[in-house]
């Protein structure tokens, strides 16, 4: 199978597997994240092809869906690849992206070791914060039956995986505990760069959100 068919019918099984979705962890979630991934590829000189593979294979079975176990992910992926006859090399490199790529907590370090998973993490990244991420952080505290907000519930700073992944907060300490520490843990120049205007609106929302909450707007 050719590059390009691998990348459609890989697409077409993401789009099948995750449809439905309404945690934020939808097909049109993996689009942005590629079309992003792809984006700073060319900007940084990546790998394309490995970066698209792995973007779109990102969320296939996360962590959060399979009581936490973070290793079906990559294993999903790697029968997917290796049905379809994908070098033992390229398939390696895009389960080790996926193994990694993952936010564990504040005090957690995720940096990628490849650039090509540098531009799969930054662009899912983005897609964290922004208006987009608002909106799926918001979409995935729905489906997990999480309140939006509680000040008696102030946000924590996770310093060990096995933390982060047994919070049940309220969304808005999302925010605080993951959401606004992005923008310094990007790993590209052009992702940083874009990460930037998406942090402002981030701080702007929050800041008219508490303003509405104590009867200040
Ligand atoms: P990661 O692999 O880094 O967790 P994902 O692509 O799986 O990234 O998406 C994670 C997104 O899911 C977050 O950016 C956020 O929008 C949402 N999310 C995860 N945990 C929470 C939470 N506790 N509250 C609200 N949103 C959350
Ligand atoms: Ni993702």
């Amino acid at each position: 199978m050719n590059s390009e068919s691998l990348l459609s019918a890989t697409a077409a099984y993401v789009r099948q597997t995750l449809s439905g979705d309404s945690s934020g962890h939808d097909w049109w979630h993996i689009d942005r994240v590629r079309r992003n991934a792809c984006r700073l590829a060319h900007a940084e000189g990546a790998d394309i092809f490995v970066t698209e593979l792995a973007a779109l294979l990102h969320d296939i079975a996360d962590w959060k869906f399979h009581d936490g176990d973070e290793t079906v992910g990559p294993r999903t992926a790697k029968a997917w690849l290796e049905q379809h006859g994908v070098a033992a090399e390229v398939t390696e490199h895009v389960c080790a992206i996926i193994a990694g790529l993952s936010y564990k907590g504040a005090g957690v370090n995720t940096d990628m070791p490849t650039l090509e998973g540098r531009c799969v993490q930054d662009a899912d990244r983005l897609d964290a914060i922004g208006a987009m991420g608002i909106a799926r952080a918001f979409a995935f505290g729905g489906h997990f039956g999480r309140a939006i907000y509680d000040p008696e519930h102030p946000p924590e700073l996770h310093a060990t995986f096995a933390a982060y992944k047994s919070k049940g907060g309220p969304t808005i300490n999302h925010f605080y505990e993951k959401l606004l520490l992005l923008k310094d843990r990007m790993q590209t120049p052009t992702g940083k760069r874009l990460a930037e205007e998406r942090h402002r609106f981030l701080e702007n929302y929050l800041q008219q959100f508490f303003a509405e909450w104590n009867a200040e707007a």
